[in-house]
């Protein structure tokens, strides 16, 4: 990878661990957390995917009160833990590495930043709380353009505000199918396969592939 002038993360499930919150409840949830935790996020991007298509669009976190509220219905869930579970969701933890990794990089000379579904103020939020408010240069949201990934005028922000080529941003996403986007779009995307997953089939296959952070710092 040559001429890289910024370095963009995905934010749910590439620097925050999206099943942490109902991990944390798993004690209450019992042993079908994971499965609960999964479909949540699978019906919070089908309702992303839906609502661009549709032309009605909701913010990310109206998006997840209602994929939530579909994910308590289907698995049995006591409604009385929404708001527990939304709390926790706000304050998602990142993934282990992800701070040591963000303040090496900060010493080097890209632009940082995330660019993600979450609204202002999510990822605000997910920053501060994880003491990382210091290391991006800018939080790009989808409400600049009131349409989710993979719309193409999403991966454009960066690009505008930095007035760099499509090419000279490398794009990280643990999700399959915005590496597809973005890599489709024109970016360097390298998907960060933290699960042992398959790659999709949509027209892109990144020439790099990490299995957590830890291994950027090498290909860069
Ligand atoms: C995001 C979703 C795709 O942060 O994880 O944009």
């Amino acid at each position: 990878m040559k001429n890289i002038k910024a370095i963009v993360f995905d934010a749910y499930g590439t620097l925050f661990d999206v099943n942490s919150a109902a991990e944390k409840c798993k004690d209450k949830i019992g042993e079908k957390w994971e499965g609960f935790a999964n479909y949540w996020r699978t019906t919070q991007l089908e309702y992303t995917w839906l609502r661009s298509l549709m032309n009605r669009h909701k913010d990310f976190w109206q998006i997840t009160e209602e994929s939530l509220e579909k994910s308590m219905k289907v698995f049995n869930i006591e409604p009385s833990m929404k708001s527990e579970l939304l709390n926790l969701y706000k304050n998602l933890s990142p993934y282990s590495e992800v701070k040591g990794v963000l303040k090496d990089l900060k010493k080097k000379d890209y632009k940082l930043a995330i660019l993600s579904n979450g609204t202002p103020e999510l990822l605000n939020e997910l920053v501060k709380s994880n003491g990382l408010e210091n290391i991006f240069d800018n939080l790009f949201s989808i409400e600049d353009v009131k349409i989710y990934k993979p719309e193409r005028k999403v991966y454009e922000l960066p690009v505008n505000k930095y007035q760099i080529k499509k090419d000279e941003i490398a794009f990280l996403s643990a999700n399959t199918w915005d590496v597809s986007g973005g890599g489709n779009y024109g970016y360097n995307a390298i998907w960060v396969n933290r699960n042992n997953s398959i790659f999709d089939n949509l027209d892109y296959t990144p020439k790099n592939k990490i299995i957590n952070l830890t291994q950027l710092l090498e290909i860069l």
